[in-house]
């Protein structure tokens, strides 16, 4: 197990691909805002597989501030830098680009930043205005920074992921984006950086969403009234909870389907910690009940 080179600024990720890039290598990048959990370093072994020996894997650390509204405790963002550099290490990264604020905002907050499309249209942009800008716009510039081949991120976070991939088609980028399974606890609860938040009664009631996914699941040959109807009474019958939306549309999230291919997205606030969670599923007959 080789240890990550540590970069720091622009210049010192520059000097650590050099030998990559002269050689003609490929570059993987796996941004994240640290506090790696299992579902991170599934990312960066998603990563590696992608690419050769002689190609580079590097994962950002950055807790990008212009993603967080002034609702959001930026300065309680968990940060565990050493941990970090061992699930990095552990699933062999070749560098780890952890620059500072001044070195990704050297003049302050950006005067020109990537427009996610209209937020009433956005299930996370809604509740959480700002956010997408934020996450498009530290996106891009780390597009910039590293000039990536591919560039993995989770299904967890799935409409970040639809907008990433819809700023690359939009905006011409030249980089293969990635979309990598949810990883999962034993009892379904999906990894987030934000389960450090609950308490353990919290822990407890949050497997819920997961719950919510598989009822929705279940009734997806009645169609989406029929999973969103038995997500939200999941959500609903669980004390502590406040589920925020139950959705299920399109895999692209652009629109609203009767059945074939769709996905299921839930938020719901456990105690003072939100938490979002999301399931390809089937709508309509499944083939067996058809033939039945
Ligand atoms: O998913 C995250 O951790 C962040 O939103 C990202 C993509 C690293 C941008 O800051």
């Amino acid at each position: 197990m080789t240890a990550p080179l540590v970069a720091r600024t622009r210049g010192e990720l520059e000097k650590a691909l050099t030998g990559v890039r002269a050689a003609g290598g490929r570059v993987a990048l796996v941004p994240t805002m640290g506090a790696l959990h299992d579902g991170h370093a599934s990312l960066v072994r998603r990563a590696r597989e992608r690419m050769a020996a002689d190609d580079a894997v590097v994962v950002s650390i950055f807790v990008n501030p212009l993603q967080f509204g002034p609702e959001e405790d930026l300065d309680r963002y968990p940060r565990t830098f050493d941990a970090d550099l061992e699930v990095c290490a552990g699933e062999g990264a070749d560098v780890v680009f952890a620059p500072g604020v001044e070195e990704v905002y050297p003049h302050g907050e950006p005067e020109v930043t990537v427009d996610p499309g209209p937020e009433r249209r956005s299930l996370e942009g809604r509740t959480r205005p700002g956010h997408f800008r934020g996450v498009l716009t530290v996106v891009a510039k780390l597009f910039g920074m590293v000039r990536p081949d591919i560039a993995v991120f989770g299904e967890k976070d799935y409409e970040q992921l639809t907008k990433i991939r819809r700023m690359v088609a939009d905006l011409s980028m030249a980089v293969e984006v990635v979309g990598a399974p949810t990883v999962r606890e034993a009892d379904g609860l999906a990894l987030s950086s934000r389960n450090a938040y609950l308490d353990p009664e919290g822990r407890k009631h949050a497997v819920s969403l997961s719950r919510a996914l598989q009822a929705g699941v279940a009734a997806a040959p009645r169609g989406p009234d029929a999973v969103v109807g038995a997500g939200w009474a999941e959500l609903a019958a669980e004390p502590g909870v406040e589920p925020d939306y139950v959705v299920v549309a399109t895999p692209d999230l652009t629109g609203t389907p009767e059945a074939g291919e769709a996905r299921m997205l839930v938020a719901a606030r456990v105690g003072a910690t939100r938490l979002i969670d999301n399931t390809a599923l089937v709508l309509g007959p499944s083939p067996e009940a058809t033939a039945r």
